[in-house]
């Protein structure tokens, strides 16, 4: 044994001692405290460093090293250990378990209504065809909701509307339809005009499965010269073609509105069968929408002249399309804002 090894015990000594009080330190500022104790400069180890001129100079090469292996593991486990203290703090800030390799918690998205869908791309679909969007008050007038499309005071037509009135000054109401959209569009756009206005109606009616006071609908209007039934005709096949995605056979059968003349209920092939089905209730037509030939009355009561531009106009049931599409059977889901039912889409 030379004499090295005789220091060599202390120095084993110093290093057992230092990592036991690196494995046993519980916060940072006592973690800092030991790396000052034991590699600062005038710590532990610097002390041993001191003493190699005392030394033989054969000597201190080893102890030298020992020094220096003994200063380059100490850091190491001060390292270790402040980022296991570091670990834990944050653990305990995050209320526990902290495990960065788990997955994010599942994002609760939203979806369009289907109202607001089906509004969408039907929008898309005139688009394309030039139409406009056209937007009117859900407050109307008289004048816009009856008497403009030739629905005069005591006109019978009134009573299939039955009519939610506001109290108060002038005879405002809750619209019954959006083809007061169509008077609005004719006052402020003036022919040619292409609009279709989706919005929601409101009717004071008692609510069941198929009925509900507040529903959507989308009224189409085009004033042209010469406008024709064919061409309200060959419209609405792209339209159904836009919404069911393939041609659909049609039929027109009279139909009664005292803003069109003449007047149809359009049919259409049911999209869902080829021989009958409870969505046709087996007639194989579904009702798809009342339109028309606009009345002359309805464009001379706007200012436009009867005698100069015709156009057609058209009705879609909007709620009734998309519970068509989504097979909802009550439309009170609708607007129930009932989150089982709207997840759904
Ligand atoms: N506004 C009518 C209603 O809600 C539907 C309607 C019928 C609209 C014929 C039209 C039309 O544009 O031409 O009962």
């Amino acid at each position: 044994m030379t004499a090295t090894n005789i220091e060599a015990v202390p120095l084993e000594a110093t290093r057992t001692q230092a990592l036991e009080e690196i494995g046993a330190c519980a916060d940072l500022a006592a973690l800092a405290e030991l790396q000052r104790k034991y590699l600062g400069k005038s710590g532990v180890l610097a002390g041993w460093l001191a003493r190699l001129p005392t030394l033989p100079p054969a000597e201190r090469p080893q102890l030298g090293q020992a020094v220096n292996r003994l200063k380059k593991e100490l850091t190491e486990q001060i390292a270790a250990r402040e980022s296991a203290l570091e670990r834990a703090l944050q653990e305990s800030a995050l209320g526990g378990s902290f495990d960065p390799s788990l997955p994010p918690a599942r994002e609760e998205r939203g979806t369009l209504h289907p109202v607001t869908q089906v509004t969408r791309e039907i929008e898309d679909l005139f688009v394309s065809m030039g139409y406009q969007i056209a937007d009117g008050p859900e407050i109307e007038t008289d004048w816009h909701n009856f008497e403009a499309l030739n629905i005069p005071p005591d006109h019978p037509a009134r009573d299939s509307q039955d009519t939610f009135y506001l109290r108060g000054a002038g005879r405002l109401l809750l619209r019954t339809h959006t083809s007061p959209v169509q008077v609005r569009a004719l006052e402020r756009l003036k022919p040619p005009l292409r609009v279709i206005a989706p919005g929601k109606v409101f009717r004071n009616e008692a609510t069941d499965a198929s009925h509900e006071h507040t529903f959507h609908q989308l009224e189409g209007l085009v004033v042209d010269k010469g406008v024709s039934v064919a061409h309200l005709v060959s419209s609405m096949k792209t339209l159904l073609r836009g919404i069911f995605r393939r041609d659909l056979e049609i039929r027109l059968r009279p139909g009664f509105f005292p803003f069109v003349e003449p007047g149809f209920e359009l049919d259409a092939r049911c999209p869902f069968c080829t021989t009958g089905c409870s969505v046709c209730k087996q007639s194989r037509w579904i009702e798809l929408l009342p339109c028309g030939l606009v009345h002359p009355n309805v464009l001379s009561a706007s200012g436009v002249d009867p005698n100069e531009w015709s156009g057609f106009a058209f009705g879609l049931g909007l709620s009734r399309l998309v519970m068509l599409r989504f097979g909802i059977t009550d439309v009170r889901l609708l607007l129930s804002g009932d989150l089982r039912f709207l997840e759904q889409f």
